[in-house]
């Protein structure tokens, strides 16, 4: 059992390899928080940790309990308004308008295995992995509503997933404020808040700052979990590294509006809480009725953040990704967006793919421009029916010639979106989101379709089934490049009006495992303008995303390494794309472009017709080499070396090792280069001390702990400058090492 509950103490104490996470039902019938980190030796109790300090100053839970001070107990799921006055997990409103609750301990029930949740999208355990659930289910007997807090844990990756469901048996309508995913109170404050925050075009980068007294959160209102914040973050020790060190991660099974929230209070106790932005949210439950919160991802390692980067996306891996597309390579890709935008026919576009085939690549995506009569971003969103001048010979003709080829085919939707000239629009004004007396603000010329509709979720699977069964598609990037304004539905009650933005994305789900079920063969990448809406909801239907729409080289070190903190390299779609760059106009070299996207889903976006004889080579040799070492590019264990939002930002370093660890390939890449410098010792990672390597095929042999301690010098960087016409300015550097037989 690595659950262990002592039922005398009513104690619980959840093992997984590596560590321990133990609570209590306190006096008060509440559950009490003791430790969550490394792994302690199971025992009847922890008295210690439960110690409390008598205050004069502080409202007591009751006159004879004299040492129970809500404000001073480590919770596992608080409210407000009984003395502990810090943010509350949970708020729930009476009909009488009262928002006092008390929750007392009923029960407990222990299952092997995780179920799905109903109705929401889930982490599973599909293949036994020794997952154990444990419910705690509360009661406030006032109000006849049950809360269940539940708990799984994955033992072998470290996780453990939470969620919170309210469920009223009672006589009167209740209304939950607010209801956190889960909620972790730590003893002390000395912890680094670690965030991914950026904007378009520059998502997820790191920004680490020392928690102080107060309140510092990161979340999101627009609708989507956003560009300018993840829903991932972490809490590590000063002294912690990507190679050493303690650190907690939490993550949101979730796509929608989101909060991660740490409170420091007087004592300096850390409140942790994760969940649905209580903004802009409240559920009504009428009796009988249940809630459900999406799912909180908990992690901890006290061996540094690299380490719990690689449980956690081994934990996606095998507990969250669509398990048909989970370990299955992903293919190269040419995307014909940053080459044509809008502007192509189809001769254009067979000559594009034909080129594509002759440089080995795998599969051919058409992006925005193919549907309605749309040749700019002002209409026909919705309209998700060929653009007949495009294609004179029919879709599915042109999809045939693609597959002739010996070419996958793949198709841009943005299925949530709905242009003013359209025929849908025509057809259903009232689909378009918008509030009553109110104009609509437009985005990028387009608005919301209102995804709380069946009849809308209805509309685009059958429009989006026919394309795939006409073209036979292999691949979907469903995009959604807008944010949600004037957030309102006109098919909910004016009572309801605050359940909208959950409605939304279990809309957007419910389309998705419509379509996922159908064509279980399709395989989805995400996009949201780019990195928009990277997390993992859209995972578990979608096992990559469109990264960012920034696609110069330089950029994307710093938001592929911002983004592998949270989400593995299997995830990150990664496309070399023509120079000067669209979006900075920066000019980098074939080489360091393809040295960076190959470390996630590689692709290219780019004019390939249009390249000379000798980039055309260059871009077959990438591919074959991306083919060859695919496995490890995609699945290896991925590490980050040199961090490029510390110490100036000017090398950043990466590499990913074959579980084996036989294979590695490390990426070393400097922004700018500096005259007369000294030699540079590179020093790679994860590989086994006693085992011999070559390294790009070299004659010398070297020792892992040689390659991981001294390094290797690398100095034909240096030499890449005097006397040649090459920059060394945002130069790069693979190293293949091989294990020798
Ligand atoms: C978004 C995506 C791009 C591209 C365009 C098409 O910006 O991120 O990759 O698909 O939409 O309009």
């Amino acid at each position: 059992m690595t659950i262990r509950i002592e039922d005398q103490n009513l104690l619980f104490h959840l093992q997984t390899d590596h560590t321990s996470y133990i609570f209590r039902v306190m006096e008060n019938g509440e559950l009490g928080q003791l430790y969550y980190g490394k792994r302690v030796h199971a025992k009847p109790a922890y008295d210690n940790l439960a110690t409390k300090t008598w205050h004069n100053v502080a409202a007591l839970w009751r006159q004879e309990q004299h040492d129970l001070h809500p404000q001073l107990l480590k919770q596992e799921y608080a409210s407000l308004g009984k003395g502990d006055f810090r943010d509350p997990a949970y708020q729930v409103t009476q009909e009488n308008g009262s928002r006092i609750t008390e929750f007392k301990y009923q029960e407990y029930q222990l299952v092997d295995g995780k179920k799905h949740l109903k109705g929401q999208l889930s982490t599973f355990d599909d293949n036994g992995d020794d997952a154990q659930t444990l419910t705690i289910v509360l009661k406030d007997q006032l109000l006849g509503l049950v809360m269940n807090l539940k708990y799984t844990i994955f033992p072998h990756q470290d996780v453990i997933i939470r969620s919170t469901s309210f469920q009223n048996q009672g006589t009167e309508k209740l209304t939950v404020n607010s209801a956190a995913s889960a909620q972790l109170d730590l003893p002390d404050a000395d912890y680094d808040f670690i965030q991914f925050s950026g904007a378009w075009a520059r998502e997820r980068h790191l920004i680490r700052t020392h928690l102080r007294s107060g309140i510092q959160s990161v979340g999101s209102l627009r609708g989507t979990s956003s560009h300018q914040q993840n829903p991932f973050v972490m809490l590590a020790r000063p002294t912690a590294s990507d190679a050493t060190g303690s650190v907690y991660g939490f993550n949101l099974v979730y796509s929608g509006n989101f909060r991660d929230q740490v409170q420091v209070d007087q004592y300096d106790a850390s409140r942790i809480l994760v969940g649905i932005n209580p903004q802009e949210f409240a559920w009504n439950l009428k009796p009988g009725e249940t809630f459900q919160t999406p799912e909180a991802v908990l992690s901890y390692t006290d061996a540094g953040m690299n380490q719990l980067s690689q449980q956690m996306g081994a934990f996606y891996q095998e507990h969250l990704v669509n398990q048909r597309f989970a370990h299955e390579q992903r293919p190269t890709l040419i995307n014909n967006w940053e080459a044509t935008f809008m502007d192509f026919d189809e001769a254009k576009l067979l000559d594009f793919a034909k080129t594509a085939k002759k440089l080995g690549l795998e599969m051919f995506v058409l992006d925005d421009g193919w549907f309605g009569h749309r040749n700019n971003d002002d209409s026909s969103l919705g309209d998700w029916f060929v653009n007949e001048p495009k294609f004179p010979n029919g879709f599915g003709n042109f999809a045939n010639q693609i597959h002739d080829l010996g070419l996958k085919f793949g198709l841009w939707f943005e299925p949530e979106m709905i242009s003013i000239d359209s025929e849908l629009y025509k057809q259903h004004p009232d689909w378009l989101i918008n509030a009553p007396g109110r104009h609509a603000s437009p985005e990028r010329q387009q608005f919301v379709l209102d995804m709380t509709r069946p009849e809308v979720v209805d509309y685009l699977f059958s429009a989006m089934s026919k394309i795939i069964d006409m073209t036979k598609l292999d691949y979907i990037k469903w995009d959604m490049n807008r944010n949600i304004t004037e957030t309102s539905s006109g098919q909910l009650s004016s009572d309801d009006q605050l359940e909208m933005p959950h409605r939304y994305i279990l809309g957007v789900y419910q389309l998705y495992d419509r379509l996922v079920k159908t064509y279980p063969d399709v395989l989805f990448e995400s996009c949201s303008s780019g990195g928009g809406r990277f997390d993992l909801g859209m995972m578990y239907y979608a096992p990559q995303a469109w990264t960012s729409d920034d696609t110069d080289a330089v950029e994307r070190m710093m938001i592929q390494f911002g983004t592998s903190y949270g989400y593995p390299q299997m995830m990150m779609g990664a496309h070399v794309s023509a120079v000067p760059n669209d979006q900075v106009g920066r000019i980098t070299s074939l080489e360091t472009r393809s040295n960076v996207a190959y470390f996630g889903d590689f692709g290219y976006e780019l004019d390939i017709t249009k390249m000379s004889a000798e980039e055309q080579q260059q871009v077959k040799e990438q591919t074959a080499f991306y083919k060859a070492h695919r496995q490890l590019f995609q699945f290896g264990k991925f590490y980050r070396i040199d961090n490029p939002f510390e110490n100036g930002g000017n090398v950043m370093s990466w590499e990913v090792v074959s579980a084996d660890k036989q294979h590695a390939i490390a990426g070393r890449y400097q922004l700018l280069n500096r005259p007369n410098i000294g030699y540079i010792r590179f020093k790679v990672v994860g590989l086994d001390p006693d085992t011999k390597y070559i390294v790009n095929g070299s004659t010398e042999e070297f020792y892992g702990d040689e390659l991981m301690n001294a390094g290797l010098v690398l100095d034909d960087i240096l030499k890449a400058t005097h006397g040649t016409d090459r920059s060394a300015d945002f130069s790069s550097k693979l190293l293949v090492i091989d294990a020798i037989k």
